[in-house]
């Protein structure tokens, strides 16, 4: 009875072990795990954009290979997010209608234009470096599909953010416009990326008891620190300026401070007011329909199929 399959519960995430899809959970994990999964695969799919954008004028063969397939990954990770999603029940045409009715969310980071070639760069150190911060203790998650989903994300992502930094690399030993284009994708991707962990933990309405049933690992604020500390290096590496003028090491912390975030505009963003919020929710609908005919193909092959079977 509930009591007893809510102790049993219980024990598993004490016993740091997984939970499958076949064991009893509470509504509320499951409600959680389904909300923070579609999201994210929301994300993946939606990310496609920004720099899709520039496949098409990428300058050379090598770089459009490389975004082409980079691209190409995000779609498999958003494919495999919303098939860890159904193992929770959930069922993907209604999640990809929610996400097209603004009624669910997906990260705030896709909603900046990518207005140059350095930012196809800029968003494969900064964004998928962030990405990577936030995914890797994911992969330690209770929910097993979701955790092992992210073992396999977090290897790719790995890919996106090497070819990125490489990517700036070579245009900081190219002409100085390269090295102010390198600047410029820096200075507008900065501050979004440190919004991609989520509010403060004090305004985080999710961030405790998804600590407490070990969904997440640390805390939005903890690995916005830990994303400042490991990025502020590699700046130094690229030679670009970070666009904050009160980061400087803390040796007390052993952390670097920075800046106050923009929360106002963290919450426009997610709210839809963002760039591009309109141009990629218009984006994924047009695709939805377009694709209709597929689906309906597909449904009457099966139908036809099943009804041969049957007969
Ligand atoms: N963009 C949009 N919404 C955000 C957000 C962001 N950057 N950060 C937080 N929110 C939303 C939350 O979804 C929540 O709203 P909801 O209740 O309607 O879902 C609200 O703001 C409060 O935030 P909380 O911190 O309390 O919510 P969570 O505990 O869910 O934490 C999170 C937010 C850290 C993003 C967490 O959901 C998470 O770790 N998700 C899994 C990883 C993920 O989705 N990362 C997105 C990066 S994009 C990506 O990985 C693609 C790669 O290719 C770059």
């Amino acid at each position: 009875e509930p009591a007893e399959l809510e102790r049993r519960f219980e024990e598993v995430i004490a016993r740091e072990e997984r939970v499958e899809p076949r064991d009893w959970v509470p509504d509320d994990y499951r409600a959680t795990m389904i909300r923070m999964i579609a999201q994210h695969a929301h994300s993946e799919i939606i990310g496609m954009q920004p720099e899709g954008n520039w496949i098409t004028r990428a300058p050379s063969l090598r770089r459009k290979a490389i975004l082409l397939a980079k691209v190409q990954d995000e779609a498999g990770h958003g494919l495999y997010l919303y098939s860890a999603a159904e193992t929770l029940g959930a069922d993907r045409d209604e999640l990809t209608r929610k996400l097209i009715e603004g009624r669910q969310k997906y990260s705030s980071i896709f909603n900046y234009p990518t207005l140059s070639f350095a930012d196809v760069g800029v968003i494969g150190w900064l964004v998928d470096g962030a990405a990577i911060c936030n995914q890797v203790p994911l992969c330690r998650s209770s929910y097993g599909p979701y955790a092992r989903a992210m073992i396999r994300i977090c290897k790719e992502e790995s890919f996106h953010q090497r070819q990125g930094y490489e990517l700036l690399m070579t245009m900081m030993r190219g002409s100085d416009s390269q090295r102010r284009m390198v600047q410029d994708a820096t200075d507008r991707w900065w501050w979004p990326s440190l919004m991609m962990f989520g509010p403060p933990d004090a305004d985080s309405p999710h961030t405790e008891r998804s600590m407490a049933w070990k969904i997440k690992r640390h805390t939005n604020d903890e690995l916005r620190q830990r994303f400042v500390d490991m990025t502020v290096p590699q700046a130094d590496a690229l030679g670009v300026t970070l666009p904050d003028p009160d980061l400087r090491w803390n040796a007390e912390r052993e952390h670097y401070d920075f800046g106050a975030i923009d929360w106002a505009e963290f919450k426009r963003v997610v709210a839809g007011n963002g760039p591009c919020n309109a141009e990629r929710v218009a984006h994924r609908r047009a695709a939805h329909d377009d694709g209709a005919w597929v689906r309906e193909a597909a449904a009457a092959h099966a139908a036809r199929r099943a009804e041969r079977d049957g007969a």
